[in-house]
């Protein structure tokens, strides 16, 4: 569940930076994207460590509520036990989170969706005064990849995340990686309008500078460390 993880100082400070990977896939384009953020990340003197949750058996929120009970021990916090708990703690814990989706039918992964539902509504509260409750602000890095050709074609999608994320964790970065290969053999595949000459030259042309750019996010990010 755990691949990543190494040690390092920031000027003497401990910097740890979560990344969650929500594609099914543990080597592909996602994967890739944030092996190389966390590269970046680890290159600027931080701890990484990058989950991937598709195999985790993770839920949606439950709806509860324990996080808004008054005076209850989870309030801010969501109380689901299941493999995404203490992962969900770790990056309150943390100083940087990046997450990684593919995108599904315009949203992201079932998997990244139940992570986001649990890390958002803990922080929500339904409260005049005071609408976030989370417990500190900390810079997020998104990237999503896509079969999509261009950057912005699910703007929806990603207006919603990083308006979310930035209203309920933190100044929030998106990054896409586009037009991405999505097989080993095209030939094997009912995907005929698709043409795998091009997909390979993108891989081999545009993949590498999409991955250097998540590698300047894992940088970037830890530059807002707090
Ligand atoms: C179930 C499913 C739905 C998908 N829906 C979309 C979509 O709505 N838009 C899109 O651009 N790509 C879509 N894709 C393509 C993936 O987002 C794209 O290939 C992605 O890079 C795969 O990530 P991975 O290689 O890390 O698994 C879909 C793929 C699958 C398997």
């Amino acid at each position: 569940m755990i691949t990543a993880s190494y040690g390092a100082c920031f000027g003497g400070i401990y910097v740890k930076v979560v990344l969650i990977n929500g594609s099914p896939r543990k080597n592909w384009n996602t994967a890739q994207m944030l092996e190389s953020a966390a590269q970046g990340c680890r290159d600027a003197g931080a701890e990484t460590a990058l989950y991937h949750i598709y195999d985790m058996n993770v839920k949606g929120c439950s709806s509860c509520f324990a996080c808004k009970l008054l005076g209850g021990k989870s309030y801010g916090k969501c109380a689901l036990q299941d493999p995404l708990k203490p992962i969900l703690e770790e990056i309150w814990q943390a100083d940087a989170l990046i997450i990684g989706s593919p995108v599904y039918f315009a949203d992201v992964t079932a998997c990244t969706r139940a992570l986001l539902e649990r890390l958002w509504f803990a922080s929500l509260a339904y409260n005049r005064e005071r609408m976030v409750i989370s417990p500190k602000r900390l810079p997020v890095g998104v990237i999503f990849t896509t079969n999509a050709p261009q950057e912005g074609f699910h703007k929806a999608l990603n207006d919603l995340v990083v308006r979310t994320m930035g209203a309920f964790v933190g100044p929030t970065e998106l990054i896409e990686a586009n037009d991405t290969l999505q097989f080993d053999d095209y030939s094997k595949y009912d995907a005929s309008m698709i043409s795998e000459e091009h997909k390979r030259r993108r891989h081999e042309e545009v993949f590498p500078q999409d991955l250097k750019r998540a590698y300047e996010l894992g940088q970037r990010l830890l530059e807002q460390k707090p």
